[in-house]
């Protein structure tokens, strides 16, 4: 471990989780901004809040970090119930997507501050000072100010701030959010990376579905102050457990219909549409565990569907729809097509190129087929 490192990362305490999060609500009025959250982060880990606006992750932030009191719930750091313990005294580092640096402080003494607050020796601040400056990559910069750096500067320097002092949760809400997108991706593995080299717990909060599957090792999907799904992301592009993480992650093809459940363990029962009965495996069957003429919607990625002649027999274990290409977009690794059901709905199909890639022209009509396992079964609308 490189000399700044030794001084900035974390030793782990115990073998408790770092956060457990029991019941957590939050009322504002009549409306309930966390609905009901459960979380357990262990130690080290990386994981992120993802979810449209207003689903309410900064809330749920806010009351991790004591800014927002809970209307009901417990909130544990480190196995000591902190619910009711002020901000300053829960030992979280906390970086926000407005630069919250102190304008008429330099980067240096923005850095120190948390540790001047804890009355550490001046020896000691100075060579954390240093050693956070070098893990940000910012090293001769302790005299700027705030106005003299850039935005990503300036974000270096905060995230310096809130790890400098060890705590024992960092959180981030949206900290890359006011930056332009190829700054924003760099910032992305750089704090990736300074957060796994420090052996840091992270709770970050982000709305946007790449940058959570890029940084974190889970994901919790919010909806409407809940946690709907919680997993890895390759958990929650693969095995979505509704129509509501299969849409918000990924480019997903959603095909509405009735379940129509099957007659034993080797049948999964089917979609049935006005465009066609689609199989189910019996595993999707299983894990989605609707009744029987239930709404269901069956979910298919775009990378799953391969395009045939209209006329080609449809393999064994496959499922069929027609459609119209309406576009053919070439993506230099990948080609994409657009299609048109017959309804009207739009789907989407990507070919990796160098293999199995056809030649088909707008307007053509072809076949779209899937593998039974490959149509992820989850309840419809309206259930
Ligand atoms: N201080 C507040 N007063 C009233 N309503 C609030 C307040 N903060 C957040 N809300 C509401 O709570 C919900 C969740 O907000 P928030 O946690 O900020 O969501 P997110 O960070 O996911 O965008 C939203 O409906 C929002 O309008
Ligand atoms: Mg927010």
């Amino acid at each position: 471990m490189s000399a700044h490192l030794e001084t900035l990362g974390r030793k782990p305490r115990s073998d408790r989780p770092a956060l457990v999060i029991t019941g957590l609500h939050k009322m504002f009025g009549d409306v309930a901004a966390v609905d009901g959250v459960d979380l357990t982060v262990p130690e080290g880990e990386f994981l992120t809040l993802l979810g449209p606006s207003g689903s309410g992750k900064t809330t749920t932030l806010r009351m991790i970090a004591g800014f927002t009191v809970q209307s009901s719930g417990t909130i544990e750091i480190d196995g000591t119930d902190v619910s009711k313990t002020p901000p300053h005294r829960r030992d979280v580092g906390m970086v926000f997507q407005n630069y919250a640096l102190f304008p008429h402080m330099t980067a240096g003494e923005n850095i120190a501050f948390p540790l001047e607050m804890r009355k550490l020796p001046k020896a000691e601040i100075r060579q954390k000072v240093a050693d956070a400056l070098k893990l940000v990559k910012l090293d001769g910069y302790a005299g700027r100010y705030p106005r003299q750096m850039s935005g990503g500067q300036q974000q270096r320097i905060a995230l310096a701030r809130a790890v400098v002092f060890q705590p024992r949760l960092l959180l981030m809400d949206e900290p890359l959010g006011a930056l332009d997108k190829k700054l924003r991706e760099a910032l992305q593995l750089e704090i990736m990376h300074i957060s796994r080299q420090l052996g840091a717990t992270v709770i970050y909060v982000t709305h946007d579905q790449e940058e959570a599957l890029v940084m974190s090792d889970r994901i919790a999907i919010f909806h409407d102050g809940r946690i709907e799904q919680l997993g890895s992301g390759e958990d929650l592009y693969e095995r979505p457990v509704s129509l509501f993480v299969a849409d918000f992650i990924g480019e997903s093809n959603i095909l509405h219909g009735t379940y129509a459940a099957g007659s034993g363990d080797a049948d999964g029962g089917a979609v049935k549409a006005d465009l066609g009965t689609w199989r189910v495996s019996p595993e999707w069957a299983a894990r989605a565990g609707l009744a029987d003429g239930a709404s269901a919607a069956m979910v298919v990625r775009p990378e799953r569907l391969h395009l045939a002649a209209p006329d080609a027999e449809v393999a064994a274990g496959r499922n069929a729809i027609t459609a119209t290409v309406t576009d053919v977009l070439y993506l230099g690794s990948t080609r994409k097509y657009e299609l048109r059901l017959a309804s009207g709905q739009q789907v989407g199909v990507r070919e990796q190129l160098g293999r199995d890639e056809g030649d088909w022209r707008p307007g053509e009509q072809v076949q779209l087929t899937w593998s039974h396992g490959a149509g992820v079964l989850v309840a419809g609308r309206g259930e």
